[in-house]
């Protein structure tokens, strides 16, 4: 198939998919959500809407190396949904990259869910500041987290903390290294109103280490498939059970932990612990395990 086949094909494909969600989406108020993943073969990429802007992703691969392909698809598919191309913001992934700055622009976007507001940055970074996969595990989260003193590790943008403040947790708890995301995750918790929150800039393992006689009720733990902060290597695969068990350690008994992996070939090694997997990845997401999630009670 030629390029501008693939185009319009594309195109037409992602015109169904948008008539079809987008009335649904914004009777709930949801503002960013998966318009395309990978669903044709030939066509490696995702493609998401954020509030009137669109975000494409390639997942980079030889036969497009030299061709204006991303450019090309997404040029097709902005004049179908009529956005113009100053809202088209385009990637691309390789694996093994994450996380890396891509430009400075800086700008900002509030993106709305429900009663919950985001702030991305759609161009700088590979990822947005939102997980919209995770859309139905922060309603999850919100359901439960009423009176609860909730920790976030690996917290990132804090999206996670802010949906259990809205959900009237008592007490929160932001872990991550970072301190980019650390005030970006501030900056979110404020623009919902939340109050008097804890924001820790620390490595996972060391703050649980640190924790000992510190105790929660509600906690999510969503590491990143790899991890190497300060000298510490991480890959949820091997070391998941360890981490997940050390994250109960601080955790009262009856507590609840949602561990989340988006890890593509994840065997949970859980057994003996008292958990469930919930299907928590939305109607938008083809692939059905964009991220994996379990309930485990301590
Ligand atoms: C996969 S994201 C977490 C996604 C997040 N839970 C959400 O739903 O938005 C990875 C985050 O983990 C942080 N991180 C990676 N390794 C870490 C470590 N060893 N200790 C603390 N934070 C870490 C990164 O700074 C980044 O913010």
């Amino acid at each position: 198939m030629n390029l501008e086949a693939q185009a319009r094909m594309l195109a037409n494909r992602v015109k169904k998919t948008f008539r079809k969600l987008q009335p649904r989406m914004e009777q709930r108020r949801i503002g960013a959500f998966r318009l395309y993943d990978r669903d044709i073969p030939e066509i490696r990429a995702v493609l998401d809407w954020y509030e009137g802007h669109l975000v494409m992703a390639e997942y980079a691969r030889e036969q497009t190396a030299k061709l204006p392909w991303l450019e090309a698809m997404a040029r097709a598919v902005a004049q179908e949904l009529e956005v113009p191309w100053e809202r088209v913001h385009l990637k691309e992934r390789r694996t093994g990259e994450k996380y890396q700055r891509l430009a400075r622009k800086g700008s900002r976007l509030e993106v709305r869910e429900g009663d919950l507001r985001f702030l991305v940055n759609l161009d700088d970074y590979l990822d947005t500041g939102l997980f919209a996969d995770h859309r139905e595990t922060r309603a999850r989260v919100r359901a439960e987290a009423r009176g609860k003193d909730f920790l976030n590790l690996f917290a990132y943008t804090g999206s996670f903390t802010c949906a259990a403040a809205l959900g009237g947790a008592r007490t929160t708890t932001t872990v991550d290294a970072s301190q980019n995301y650390l005030d970006w995750a501030g900056d979110n918790l404020r623009l919902n109103g939340a109050q008097g929150f804890e924001l820790v800039r620390a490595e996972v393992e060391a703050f649980l280490q640190k924790a000992r006689g510190r105790r929660w009720t509600l906690c999510v733990l969503d590491p990143p498939s790899f991890s190497d902060h300060g000298g510490n290597l991480f890959e949820v695969q091997r070391d998941h059970r360890a981490l997940v068990e050390k994250t109960l350690a601080v955790l009262e008994p009856g507590g609840v932990l949602w561990f989340s992996t988006n890890h593509q070939r994840f065997t949970a090694q859980l057994d003996g612990l008292r958990f469930t997997e919930e299907q928590t990845v939305p109607e938008d997401y083809r692939n059905r395990t964009a991220h994996r999630a379990f309930r485990i009670i301590r």
